[in-house]
């Protein structure tokens, strides 16, 4: 399938192993970082190298292709046994994307089964993490078939707020998938983004993909959405995921929740894309989702120049949640599931693609 705006790819496996693209630096630098160890890639996922949810998992996949790689000369058992060992390090790198354990557990999975020996480890764990990526842009092109079509014919602008694009997924986007084909579809001509404080997010990584593709963004502070909302100036409020509970919670980059409550008080409508794979059915609601306390540092400055005054302290949760009742539909590769509850979570689950 070829997309429009389809040209942003973070993560790559090449010949000599793993580049990411250093979401860091951007939009000032594009660079790659190569990677050869798992230690080194949960390093680059807690240094938010490579952030967004899916996209955390497919990159902790293939540090699991480089650990089978890197081990390589040990005897089997210990070779599978400092897999194991990677695999653990990575699961600990962030808490609440539940993509990362997801996609771990593919990983370990395959590496446990009785297909795989010596010899065919590489290719089978390699094979399994490209399977992860290459399911993670398809999901994505389906979620945004679906998503674009529950946009009305003209709605006008949306907002969406972090980044939940191509640089946070296999490529496309989640939240961004559904933007570029409702763009693609001229459902909407214009696109708000808060700038998300305190990684800035939006303003960095959501307005970049958005000036490269072409398509019209603007920033806004995240305390200016209840302004653009109560002029009518979005119909619809477009976000990702990092875990949603079996209920319907969402979890997703602090400032959502806010969102939530903004639109459903101004009629906007408010949409979750997330590929089933964000979905935790054995997390039972909201409440059970771990939520990542970040360094106090980061709420303190802006990138590295120092805003606030010394002495103070910091709050930092990077997530918050929203009750499955502020939420109009999920939106995922299997399709929609409107006002969602524990009945409806079950049921789509259950039915194939
Ligand atoms: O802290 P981040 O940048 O990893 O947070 C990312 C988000 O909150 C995204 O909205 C979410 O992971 C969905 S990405 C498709």
């Amino acid at each position: 399938m070829t997309k429009l705006y389809d040209s942003i790819r973070a993560i790559s496996w090449k010949a000599d192993g793993l580049y990411l693209l250093d979401q860091r630096k951007l939009p000032q630098q594009y660079t790659e970082l190569h990677l050869t160890t798992a230690p080194a890639v949960a390093d680059a996922i807690r240094d938010m190298v490579v952030r967004g949810a899916p996209a955390i998992g497919i990159a902790a996949a293939f540090a699991v292709v480089s650990s089978a790689i890197e081990h390589q000369s040990l005897d089997y058992d210990a070779r599978i046994e400092k897999i194991l060992e990677d695999i653990v390090t990575l699961s600990e790198s962030r808490p609440t994307a539940v993509n990362l354990f997801w996609a771990l557990d593919k990983m370990k999975q395959c590496l446990q089964s009785t297909q795989v020996n010596d010899e065919n480890l590489v290719q089978v764990m390699l094979d399994q993490a490209t399977l992860i990526r290459d399911q993670d842009v398809q999901a994505n092109y389906q979620m945004g078939e679906y998503g674009a079509s529950l946009l009305q014919q003209d709605a006008g602008a949306v907002l969406t707020h972090c980044n939940a694009g191509a640089l946070a997924t296999g490529g496309y986007g989640t939240a961004l998938g559904v933007i570029r084909s409702a763009y693609s579809a001229g459902k909407i001509n214009q696109v708000f983004a808060d700038e998300t404080r305190p990684w800035m997010q939006g303003a960095r990584l959501t307005a970049w993909e958005f000036v490269k593709d072409g398509i019209p963004v603007t920033l806004l502070c995240e305390g200016a959405a209840a302004s653009l909302m109560q002029q009518g100036k979005v119909s619809w409020v477009i976000v990702g995921s990092d875990r949603i509970a079996a209920n319907g919670d969402v979890a997703n980059k602090i400032g959502t929740y806010s969102l939530a409550i903004l639109a459903k008080h101004h009629g906007v409508k408010f949409m979750v894309a997330a590929p089933t794979s964000t979905i935790d059915m054995k997390t039972a609601t909201g409440a059970e989702i771990p939520i990542e306390q970040r360094a106090a540092s980061e709420v303190f400055g802006c990138g590295e120049h120092r805003v606030a005054t010394e002495g103070a302290q910091a709050w930092n949760p990077a997530f918050d949640v929203t009750p499955a009742a502020l939420v109009d539909a999920i939106v995922t590769e299997k399709g929609v599931i409107e006002h969602p509850t524990l009945e409806k979570m079950q049921l789509h689950m259950s039915q194939k693609v």
